[in-house]
This record gives C-alpha cells, sequence and structure tokens, in this order.
C-alpha cells in the first residue's frame, strides 16, 4: 500500500494513474478508522481502480480546542484496517498541518447558499469553513474522479455537493448509507471514548428516531420533536443538544408538511462529553 505524507509526491503519483487511463475514487477522512469508513472505501474500490484515502485530523474544522486535542489518532491501525480491503489498490495521504496549511492554519469563508447556518453549523462556529477549506484543498491535490462522504454527516454531505456545485469542481459526489453497530449506535470515531455507562444508553439515540419516523407518518412535526425532548428528559445520561426535522434540499425545520419534499430528522446528544449525532431518512 503506497503510503504519502506530502502532497506534490502524492498529486504526481495520482497524476501518472490517470495519464494510464486509472479512474481515482477517493475517501476523505480524519483517521480512526471503523467499519463506515471501510463501507466507503469499498464502495469506492468497486467504482474506480484505485482510491485515495486521506486521513487528517483538520484542525480548522473544531470549534472546540478538547476535542482536537482529544481526537482519537490511531494511524497504525488504520493502515492495517485499510490493508484488509485493498492493498494494491488503496493509496494512503496523511500529510501534516504543515504540508496542507503550510504556517497559517485557517479556513478560507465560504456561502453555502444558507446550508452552513442550519443545526451544526449553528451549534457549532466555523465548523463548515473549516471542512469546506479542507475538502476543496484535497480536492485540488487528489483530483479524483469520484469522492464518497457518508450520510452519517448529512448536512456535510449537502454541503460538499453544494461547494461542488458553487465552484464547478470536476468531481462526482457519492453519498453512502449509514454504517451501524448491531444494537443500532452509528458508527463513529467518538465513539471509542465513551464511558462503557454511555455505550450502553447510546443505541437509545437511534431507537428515538425510528420512533421519531413513525409518528412522522401521523402527526405533525412539531409533534414529533416535542415527543423527543420528552423522551430525552425520562431518560438518565443522554443529554439532547438538539432535534430537528429539515427539508433535505434546504436543511430548514419543516414549518407544514408537503408530499413534494423529502425530509430527514437530525439530532445530536451530548453522552457525557462526547457528542453524537445522527439521522434518519423520513419519507
Ligand atoms: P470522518 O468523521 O473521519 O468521516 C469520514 C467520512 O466517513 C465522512 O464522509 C463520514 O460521513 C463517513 N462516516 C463516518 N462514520 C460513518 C458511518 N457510521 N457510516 C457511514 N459513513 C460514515 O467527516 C470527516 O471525517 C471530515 O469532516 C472530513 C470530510 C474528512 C474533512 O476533514
Amino acid at each position: 500500500m503506497k503510503n504519502f505524507q506530502n502532497k506534490t509526491e502524492l498529486s504526481n503519483y495520482v497524476s501518472a494513474l490517470k495519464d494510464h487511463g486509472n479512474t481515482i475514487g477517493f475517501v476523505p477522512t480524519m483517521g480512526a478508522l471503523h467499519k463506515g469508513h471501510l463501507s466507503l472505501v469499498n464502495k469506492g474500490l468497486k467504482e474506480n481502480d484505485f482510491v485515495v484515502v486521506s486521513i487528517f485530523v483538520n484542525p480548522t474544522q473544531f470549534n472546540n480546542e478538547e476535542d482536537l486535542v482529544k481526537y482519537p489518532r490511531t494511524l497504525e491501525a488504520d493502515l492495517s484496517l485499510l490493508k484488509t480491503v485493498g492493498d494494491d489498490r488503496i493509496i494512503i495521504y496523511a500529510p501534516s498541518n504543515e504540508d496542507i496549511y503550510g504556517s497559517e492554519i485557517q479556513s478560507q469563508a465560504f456561502n453555502f447558499d444558507g446550508l452552513e447556518h442550519e443545526m451544526e453549523g449553528a451549534f457549532r462556529e466555523g465548523h463548515f469553513d473549516g471542512v469546506g477549506t479542507i475538502v476543496k484543498r484535497l480536492f485540488e491535490i487528489v483530483k479524483p474522479d469520484r469522492a464518497y462522504f457518508g450520510e452519517k454527516d448529512f448536512q456535510q454531505l449537502q454541503i460538499i455537493r453544494k461547494l461542488v456545485e458553487l465552484h464547478h469542481l470536476p468531481v462526482k459526489i457519492i453519498g453512502c448509507p449509514i454504517h451501524r453497530a448491531a444494537d443500532g449506535l452509528a458508527m463513529s470515531s467518538r465513539n471509542a471514548r465513551l464511558s462503557p455507562a454511555h455505550r450502553a444508553d447510546a443505541p437509545f439515540i437511534y431507537k428515538t428516531l425510528i420512533s421519531a419516523k413513525t409518528k412522522f407518518g401521523t402527526k405533525s412535526a412539531q409533534n414529533v420533536t416535542e415527543w423527543v425532548n420528552t423522551q430525552f428528559k425520562k431518560q438518565g445520561l443522554l443529554e439532547l443538544e438538539y432535534f430537528i426535522i429539515a427539508d433535505i434540499a434546504t436543511l430548514k425545520p419543516v414549518k407544514r408538511k408537503s408530499t413534494k419534499k423529502s425530509y430527514r430528522a437530525f439530532i445530536a446528544v451530548y453522552a457525557g462529553d462526547i457528542r453524537l449525532i445522527d439521522n434518519i431518512a423520513l419519507n
């Protein structure tokens, strides 16, 4: 498995592959890889000759210094895991801050037609400027044909689609379903930091989303939202930050249901100091 830390070397290597007629898939990650990430890599391997996986904990998208410091960094284990799915067709790019940002670790300001102000954007100041900055930069370095993003971070996926549209970037964005543990908890690099008690309670998040979906069939968004808030008040360890039913095109909270629109329920929950997010398609 080829492993690059330097953007020019990676870029030259991938360009040569493309010159020989190979297609390139790209899976950007922050490492601490799990089966959710691997599902994206596997889809990439099915649809392309080679897959570039970037592993980079991007400082500009963290609004919380402690979250950045404590974010798990497990490069050796990540490489071993990737070897099990496609040793000879996977290319790793694991750069330093310096290789990506030079001496100034700063994000660019983006306008994503308002998508950036909803939900995660409202609760995590500057988060999507950081995501936009790193993903655009990575696209320019890797120049992939297709890039794979998980619906786990649905708002991020929609924002990347918007980034590509507004900046006319020559890459096809492919959304991938949420990979879950057997008890329903959406896989996340942050799950490894949950205490046993929080881990035991965390499947409550997905169970509540499933019930919310059923209720949304007959009840208003406001009604379902109130019900979810009550469930979390009754629950022990988990603290609800937001539950929002939104139109998937605008990500704005739904006021009045329309059969012509598609909706998702989005949730953010604190389990101790670990922040977990999840979402579910409602119609
Ligand atoms: P990270 O959280 O490492 O996630 C990398 C990719 O894996 C994202 O597209 C994410 O949505 C996807 N993913 C994570 N957990 C998943 C799951 N359980 N099922 C399916 N897909 C899942 O998202 C980021 O990193 C960063 O913001 C990044 C895009 C790399 C920019 O820094």
